[in-house]
């Protein structure tokens, strides 16, 4: 077997290897899944808000001059990815203390700020969705173990389909090496004849 052809095979090798894993890419846990803002909702009196109409308010109060979400923003006050979690899913209890505020601490009351009461529900509805987007479990609020629990989140396991994935792709690169190997005896034995 010349060079050439051995070249040859070992870029082809790679090359057919890309071709499961970017499939397989497709199929895998590694894709965030975030949540249909238009489908998380709070009911308050009857009525529903969703978390569209809570980022509407969310931008309208301007929660973003004081706070941040995923990092982006002020840095006056924390972050708010996760505080309706930190609040454990109290959607009175959160809209009370938006209205409320704590002027001691530099929040406002957004009461002082012309918030309804329905507006301070639909930021809630914005805040339940901030805190399911899938942000690889930022921010941690606490520790940095990623085998650990992060936030009450258990970090991410290998699914069974993925080790089904694993196991499918050693398979595919033993079944390559196996026919690079039987075209190579092949070829040395065509040189004998
Ligand atoms: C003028 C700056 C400012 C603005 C504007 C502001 N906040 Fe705040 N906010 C703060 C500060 C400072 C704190 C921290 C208060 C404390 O330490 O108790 C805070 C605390 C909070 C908390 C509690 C956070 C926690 O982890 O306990 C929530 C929830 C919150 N703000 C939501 C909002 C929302 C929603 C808006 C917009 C409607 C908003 N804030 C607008 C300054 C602001």
């Amino acid at each position: 077997m010349n060079n050439v052809r051995l070249v040859l095979i070992g870029l082809l090798i790679p090359s057919l290897l890309m071709i499961p894993y970017s499939i397989i890419s497709f199929y895998t846990d590694f894709a965030n899944k975030n949540p249909e803002p238009a489908q998380v909702t709070v009911s308050f009196q009857g009525k529903v808000y969703n978390a569209i109409e809570g980022k509407r308010a969310f931008e309208q109060y301007q929660c973003m001059g004081c706070h941040s979400i995923v990092g982006n923003g002020a840095y006056f006050g924390p972050d708010l990815t996760n505080v309706y979690k930190r609040i454990k899913g109290n959607d009175a209890a959160l809209a009370a203390y938006l209205l409320s505020g704590v002027p001691a601490k530099g929040m406002p009351p957004m009461r002082e700020r012309e918030m309804s009461e329905e507006d301070a529900y639909r930021t809630v509805a914005f805040l339940k969705y901030a805190q399911m987007l899938d942000t690889n479990g930022w921010p941690n609020n606490g520790s940095w173990d990623r085998d650990g629990n992060i936030d009450g989140v258990p970090a991410k396991q290998i699914s069974p389909s993925g080790i089904w994935q694993i196991i499918l792709g050693i398979i595919f690169i033993n079944f390559l090496i196996f026919i690079v190997i039987m075209v190579y005896e092949s070829e040395k034995e065509e040189e004998h004849d």
